[in-house]
């Protein structure tokens, strides 16, 4: 991952420099050269360069490794909703893994049908971000699952105190707990729980036709889904969508040649405090984004051809033809991945118990 992001990163800070001076449409060096679309020829698709990506790894492994229960307790712990005040609303709730990951609306309803302001990224192939969050404000899918539990419009538990009785009063999770941490004292925390989830959500990969044509089998993609990646990569949209994720390894500001309409959110800057990153945002993955409609932090997208023509005008200062917007959509849809079906079938979660405390639905 590390040294994936240096060339990536020095190619964008050159391109982002280019795309701050006056010229009105910034021509992105990484990739241009060799892949204009007229050079192909008409029944051939020729490869264009492939530099800027790579294959999705087969694992998303973590330092914090632990034994194989882990991520059998952390699949329980992502489909209960015993984790929320009211038993009502689950990782899966907004993060639907039978839906590629996401629940297809705008902002998501948690405790007491409340939404946040921004809309539910898909958790597939999110542990292999190089940060999480739209705004980066977690540093891996272990930090992060501790996050919803506690937040008032998500699961809304109020306190750490009433996690661990819940999951104290369950005798599988108990022992699943020890099991999974047997170092720790106190294995059930809410930390741990996290690193439980974590452990499940690195398993969740989806591997797709494109990395097979990276892998070399030029059958995988049709002509028309190849000419569509040819203008995908001659555009300059690998500036930033690069790498195994075409995406998850940097910020980018939204609206970097042409400002976006909305600045009601400030992305980063709401965690750094500083002018500097106001409207940067994580640049998302593109895997499996024909499926995680609508789109851009605040979901007011509903299609992927209107996010793509948007990209083209905010990001790059170009204004894509319709045919041209259709070859990128044709291209992204070879990102849609395989479900890793065995994997999340929802499981019989343990029962409760006399001690499990009640619902709460205040
Ligand atoms: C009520 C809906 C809701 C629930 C419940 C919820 N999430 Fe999320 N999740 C979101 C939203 C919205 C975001 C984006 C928030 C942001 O970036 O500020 C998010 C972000 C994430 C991300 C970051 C993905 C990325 O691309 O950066 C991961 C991973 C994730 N959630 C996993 C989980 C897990 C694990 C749970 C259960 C412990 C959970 N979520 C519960 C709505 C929800
Ligand atoms: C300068 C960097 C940059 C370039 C170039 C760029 N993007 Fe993006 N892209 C982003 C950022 C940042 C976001 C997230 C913005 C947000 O939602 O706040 C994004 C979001 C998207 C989304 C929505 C993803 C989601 O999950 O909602 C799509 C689709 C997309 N880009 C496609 C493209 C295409 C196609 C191109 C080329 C025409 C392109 N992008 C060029 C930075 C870039």
């Amino acid at each position: 991952m590390r040294s994936l992001l240096l060339p990536v990163t020095a190619v964008t800070a050159g391109f982002v420099l280019a795309a701050c001076s006056k010229d009105s449409a910034p021509t992105p060096k990484p990739v241009a050269a060799s892949a204009t679309a007229s050079a192909a020829a008409p029944t051939a698709p020729k490869r264009p360069d492939l530099g800027a990506f790579a294959k999705l790894p087969a694992a998303a492994p973590s330092s914090d490794a632990g034994p194989a229960e882990r991520a059998t307790l952390g699949k329980l712990l992502y489909f209960d909703a015993r984790l929320s005040k009211n038993h009502d609303v689950s990782c899966n709730s907004c993060h639907d893994l039978a839906k590629y990951g996401v629940d297809g609306e705008k902002t998501s309803p948690g405790h007491k049908k409340q939404r946040g302001d921004r809309n539910s990224p898909t958790v597939y192939n999110s542990a292999l971000h190089f940060r999480q969050f739209w705004d980066g404000r977690a540093a891996d899918v272990e930090e992060q699952a501790t996050g919803p539990v506690m937040n008032p419009v998500e699961m809304a538990m109020p306190d750490e105190k009433r996690v661990v009785e819940t999951l104290a009063s369950i005798p599988e999770y108990k022992e699943l707990f020890a099991k999974s941490f047997p170092g720790d004292k106190e294995a059930i925390t809410l930390k741990n729980a996290g690193r439980a989830i974590g452990a499940f959500e690195r398993k969740l990969l989806t591997p797709s036709r494109f990395d097979k044509y990276l892998g070399g089998d030029d059958k995988a993609l049709s002509a028309d889904e190849v000419k569509g990646l040819t203008t995908f990569v001659s555009s300059g949209c690998t500036a930033c969508h690069s790498g195994a994720l075409l995406g998850g390894a940097m910020y980018q500001k939204l609206g970097l040649v042409k400002p976006w309409p909305d600045a009601k959110d400030q992305g980063r800057a709401s965690v750094t405090k500083q002018d500097s990153d106001k409207l940067m945002f994580k640049v998302p993955s593109l895997r499996n984004i024909e499926k995680t409609a609508p789109y851009f932090h605040d979901g007011s997208v509903p299609t992927l051809a209107s996010a793509i023509k948007l990209m083209g005008q905010h990001q790059l200062g170009r204004e894509l033809s319709d045919a041209d917007v259709h070859g990128i959509e044709l291209f992204l849809k070879t990102l849609t991945g395989e479900l890793p079906k065995d994997l999340i079938q929802p499981p019989e979660l343990p029962k409760s118990t006399a001690k499990t405390p009640k619902p709460d639905a205040r």
